[in-house]
């Protein structure tokens, strides 16, 4: 009997990835370039821009769609004849910064009333390790009256996609595999690796596969708290913490991170799922939460320094004008899922400044829906501080005039990605990076 690369390979057997987002839509348009494609998703409205070639995440060009095997649904009854199911679905965190399982427990939902005998389920979604094993496939075996391993095969592919990276697409980043048994590994393996040309690694398990995801965003949230406490102690003693960095990393084995706020629905939500897991088993990591709740705090310490500063000057604080550069949750995209920006604004509100955003790439829309408040139209200085967030490539080559235009003479910059900091004695203006 041929396996299911086989057939999937020979177009007997369709791919189906469930959720098509910033993961799950390029998965499926590069699949969807050799082998049959469908393409589900729970948002109608978001499968009906997919149908006409658009991106709703605007990261993937219409002319990506041409030419591809790929049809988009939005309707669960439409995926039962297909052979492989890739959950691509967001896992969030609820309020309590616990892990929120609803979509992916909703997605195994639908993977368990689709599934047949022979067929393949594979996670892509970030969680804990234990999560598909434990969480998830109860649910497909209940609700399919089959047997994982057994009767369909279970496998972990943990995405690295970095989105707004145009130098690392898809096939180039080197893609972890797992499954649950040698004949699923090997052709989950064949599988990813007739896309993804950097190569693939086969993970033991598929808890280690989960955890090897978990751990390098964690490590990045640790690292970077590091860097953010040394940013407050240093600037305490005068010291530009980003001028330390470069020093430090001439060494060879010093490993360059630099602070700031850490956003998105990766770096400052993973570590949550692996303390939960810890937590379920009596164990509480000391440094993981630590570095989370550096982390977390730093909005409200650059709020701070913008009233402490306009403080110092005299200023009213509540006549006071702010401007915001950037409010996505990091450079070159337009994703605003939890932006510390908006944290940054909330505080600065709470103390009755007047704050206004800019964002060249970010929808007004979307952040009066999800936050209340809009973009400004226009830079309507000069204000008395300018706050430069976000590194979009639009800010990074500024004029060195171009703070003093725009900011009042007594005013301040807060440059929190140091991109200015070798300009500052051009820039005639009370200047700070962390
Ligand atoms: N975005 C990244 O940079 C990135 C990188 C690596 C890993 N990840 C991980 O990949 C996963 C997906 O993240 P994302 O950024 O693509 O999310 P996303 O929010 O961009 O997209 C998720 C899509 O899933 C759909 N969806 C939600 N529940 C569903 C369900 N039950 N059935 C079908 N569709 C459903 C949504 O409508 C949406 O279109 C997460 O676990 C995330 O942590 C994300």
């Amino acid at each position: 009997m041929m396996e299911m690369f086989d057939r999937v390979a020979a177009g007997e057997k369709s791919i189906c990835v469930i959720g098509l987002g910033y993961v799950g839509l390029p998965i499926a348009l590069e699949f969807a370039k050799k082998f049959n494609v469908v393409g589900f998703d729970i948002n109608p409205e978001r499968v009906a821009l997919m149908q006409q070639g658009i991106d709703p995440s605007k990261e993937i060009e219409a002319a990506e769609f041409a030419g591809r095997k790929i049809r988009f649904t939005a309707d669960a009854g439409e995926i039962q004849e297909c052979g492989v199911y890739i959950v691509a679905v967001p896992t969030p965190i609820n309020d309590a910064n616990e892990p929120d399982l609803t979509p992916l427990l909703g997605a195994s939902r639908t993977v368990g009333n689709a599934i047949s005998k022979g067929d393949y389920v594979i996670y892509e979604s970030t969680t804990y390790p234990g999560c598909t094993e434990e969480d998830c496939v109860p649910i497909i075996e209940e609700l399919s009256g089959l047997k994982a391993v057994a009767d369909f095969k279970v496998g972990y592919s943990p995405e690295r996609i970095n989105p707004g990276d145009k130098a690392r697409p898809l096939p180039k980043i080197l893609k972890i595999v797992s499954g649950c048994d040698e004949e699923s590994l090997r052709n989950i393996s064949k599988l990813y690796g007739s896309i993804i040309e950097a190569g693939i690694h086969e993970a033991t398990t598929i808890k280690v596969a989960e955890a090897a995801k978990i751990i390098e965003n964690t490590q990045r949230d640790v690292n970077i708290s590091l860097m953010n406490e040394l940013s407050m102690i240093f600037n305490k003693m005068n010291i530009n913490t980003f001028d330390v960095i470069e020093a430090a990393g001439t060494k060879w084995n010093f490993h360059k991170y630099t602070p700031g706020l850490v956003g998105g629905h990766c770096i400052g939500v993973d570590p949550y799922y692996l303390l939960h897991k810890a937590e379920m088993l009596g164990l509480h990591p000391r440094v993981i939460a630590a570095g989370r709740f550096t982390n977390d705090s730093m909005a409200a310490h650059i709020a701070q320094v913008a009233i402490k500063k306009l403080n110092a000057l005299g200023k009213v604080v509540k006549d006071s004008r702010i401007l915001i550069m950037g409010a996505t949750f990091k450079e070159n995209v337009a994703d605003i899922r939890n932006s510390k920006i908006v944290d940054i604004v909330n505080e600065l509100k709470a103390f009755s400044v007047n704050v206004e955003v800019v964002d060249p790439h970010a929808s007004s829309e979307e952040l009066m829906h999800e936050y209340g408040f809009s973009l400004t139209e226009g830079i309507k200085g000069p204000y008395d501080g300018i706050i430069l967030a976000v590194s979009h490539e639009e800010y990074t080559h500024l004029e060195s005039d171009w703070f003093a235009t725009h900011t009042k003479p007594d005013g301040f910059v807060l440059d929190l990605k140091g991109l200015y900091r070798h300009q500052q004695g051009k820039m005639q203006r009370d200047y700070w990076c962390l």
